[in-house]
C-alpha cells in the first residue's frame, strides 16, 4: 500500500521552500556553533501514543511529553486505527504547547521542526506530520521528516553520544532486525523476522494467557514468578547460519500449552506464570544466538567488536537487557540501551533525529506525504562530506 500524494500547501509554499533550505543548510553546515546549539522540536503520532518533546544539539532532552491512548483502545483489546488519528487530533496541539512549556522557549528560538513521517498508521502520520508542517510554513523552519525506525536507531546518540559504526538490535511492535549502522541514513539490514516482530510475539502470547493489553509489560510482570524450565518451547531459527529470527511457531507453541491449563488463565495463575517466564527465556535465548551470529558478521564487515546497541519497545524487557548485556560482555562488545522509557515511543528519538538530519543538511520540503511503509534501507544516503558524518 503506498500513501496518497497529499496538495496540502499552496504552489508558491512548495516553489519558496527549496531556496529556504538551500540558505538554511549552508548556513548550518558551515557553522559548527550553530550545528551544536540547534533546538528542535519533534512530533510522534505513528501509533498508540501522541508524543512531543524539545532537544538540543548538546544531548539536552528539554521537554519529552508522552500521551498514551492505552485505555482508549483496552477495550478492543488491539489499537484502532480510527480511534488512534481521532486522539492525536483532539491531543497533538496542548501536548506541542505543554513541550514547548516545558522547555521554556517560544517557537522563534527553535532551528527546526520534525515529525515521524512513516512507518505506521497513516491517520495518525497525517496529524503528526501535518502540525509539523504547519509549524515550519509559519515560522519559516526546516521541515524533517523523520522514519520512526530511525528514530529507535539513533535514540542511543542522544543517550549516550556514540559514534558509528555500531550494531543495531530494532525490537519493537512491528519490526524485529539486526541492522549496521554505518551513519544517518546508512543502514544495512544483516537479518529479521521472517513472519512475526518480537513486541507481536509478546502481545500475541500475553493476550492467549489471559494477560490482557499491553502484553509486553503483563507478560514481563507475570514472568517474573515463573519457572522458566516448567513447560518446553522452540527456539525458532537458533544456531542458524545467517541473521534472521521467527517468532510464529514460537506463538503457536504458546497458544498449544495455554489450551492444555485449566482455567481460568491470568495473572494469577502460577501456571501462567510460568508458562510467561518460559516464553520469555525463549525469547532471550534466541535473541542472544542471533545477535551473537550478528556481532561476528559486524566483526567481519567493519573489524571491531561492537557496540551492540538495543532499541525499540521490547528493550525496555529488564530480563531482555540482561541477557542481551551477558550476549555482548561474552563478544567482548559494549551494549548500550536507551532507558526503558526512551525505548517505547516518544517524541524526544524523532526530535534528535531530525537534528541529526538538519545538521547534514537533509531537511525535507513540505509537499512531503506520509508513508506508511517505510523501510529502513529505503532511506538516502546523506549527499554530504564524510567529514561532517560523524
Ligand atoms: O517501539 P514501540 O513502543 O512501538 C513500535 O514502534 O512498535 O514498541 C511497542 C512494543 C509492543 O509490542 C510492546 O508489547 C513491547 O514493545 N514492549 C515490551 C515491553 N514494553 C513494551 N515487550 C516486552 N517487555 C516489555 N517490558
Ligand atoms: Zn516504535
Amino acid at each position: 500500500m503506498s500513501a496518497p500524494e497529499t496538495q496540502d500547501e499552496p504552489a508558491a509554499m512548495r516553489r519558496f521552500y527549496p531556496m529556504m533550505r538551500m540558505g538554511y543548510t549552508a548556513a548550518v553546515l558551515n557553522n559548527p556553533k550553530l550545528r551544536d546549539g540547534m533546538v528542535i522540536l519533534g512530533i510522534e503520532t505513528s501509533c498508540d501514543e501522541t508524543a512531543a518533546a524539545v532537544v538540543d544539539g548538546e544531548r539536552a532532552i528539554r521537554a519529552n511529553v508522552v500521551l498514551s491512548q492505552l485505555e482508549e483502545h483496552r477495550p478492543y483489546g488491539g489499537v484502532v486505527p480510527e480511534i488512534a488519528a481521532r486522539s492525536h487530533l483532539d491531543h497533538v496541539d496542548s501536548l506541542v504547547a505543554e513541550a514547548m512549556a516545558q522547555a521554556g522557549i517560544d517557537f522563534d528560538q527553535l532551528h527546526g521542526v520534525a515529525a515521524t513521517g512513516g512507518p505506521g498508521l497513516i491517520g495518525g502520520l497525517f496529524v503528526g506530520v501535518m502540525t509539523a508542517k504547519a509549524i515550519a510554513a509559519v515560522r519559516n523552519l526546516p521541515f524533517m521528516a523523520v522514519n520512526h525506525l530511525e528514530g529507535h536507531a539513533l535514540t542511543v546518540r542522544l543517550t549516550d553520544g556514540i559514534a558509528f559504526p555500531y550494531l543495531l538490535l530494532l525490537i519493537s511492535g512491528g519490526h524485529c532486525q539486526l541492522l549496521v549502522v554505518a551513519g544517518v541514513g546508512r543502514y544495512r539490514r544483516l537479518g529479521g523476522t521472517i513472519d512475526d516482530a518480537a513486541g507481536e510475539a509478546f502481545d500475541k502470547s500475553a493476550k492467549l494467557l489471559g494477560l490482557g493489553y499491553p502484553g509486553g509489560p503483563a507478560l514481563e510482570r507475570a514472568a517474573e514468578g515463573g519457572d522458566p524450565d516448567r513447560f518446553q518451547l522452540p527456539r525458532p531459527m537458533k544456531g542458524r547460519p545467517n541473521c534472521d529470527f521467527s517468532f510464529s511457531g514460537l506463538k503457536t507453541a504458546v497458544r498449544h500449552a495455554a489450551a492444555a491449563l485449566k482455567p481460568p488463565l491470568g495473572p494469577q495463575s502460577q501456571a501462567v506464570k510460568d508458562l510467561a517466564a518460559t516464553f520469555q527465556q525463549a525469547v532471550g535465548d534466541v535473541l542472544a544466538d542471533r545477535t551473537t551470529r550478528a556481532l561476528e558478521a559486524f566483526r567481519d564487515e567493519t573489524g571491531r567488536n561492537g557496540p551492540l546497541v538495543v532499541a525499540g519497545g521490547v528493550a525496555a524487557n529488564r530480563y531482555l537487557r540482561g541477557r542481551l548485556a551477558a550476549t555482548a560482555e561474552a563478544a567482548g562488545a559494549a551494549l548500550h540501551a536507551p532507558p526503558p522509557a526512551l525505548c517505547t515511543d516518544n517524541a524526544a528519538m524523532i526530535a534528535w533525529a531530525g537534528l541529526e538530519r538538519l545538521r547534514l543538511g537533509l531537511a525535507d520540503p513540505l509537499d512531503f506525504a506520509p508513508r506508511p511503509r517505510w523501510p529502513l534501507e529505503a532511506l538516502a544516503a546523506p549527499a554530504v562530506p564524510e567529514a561532517v558524518r560523524s
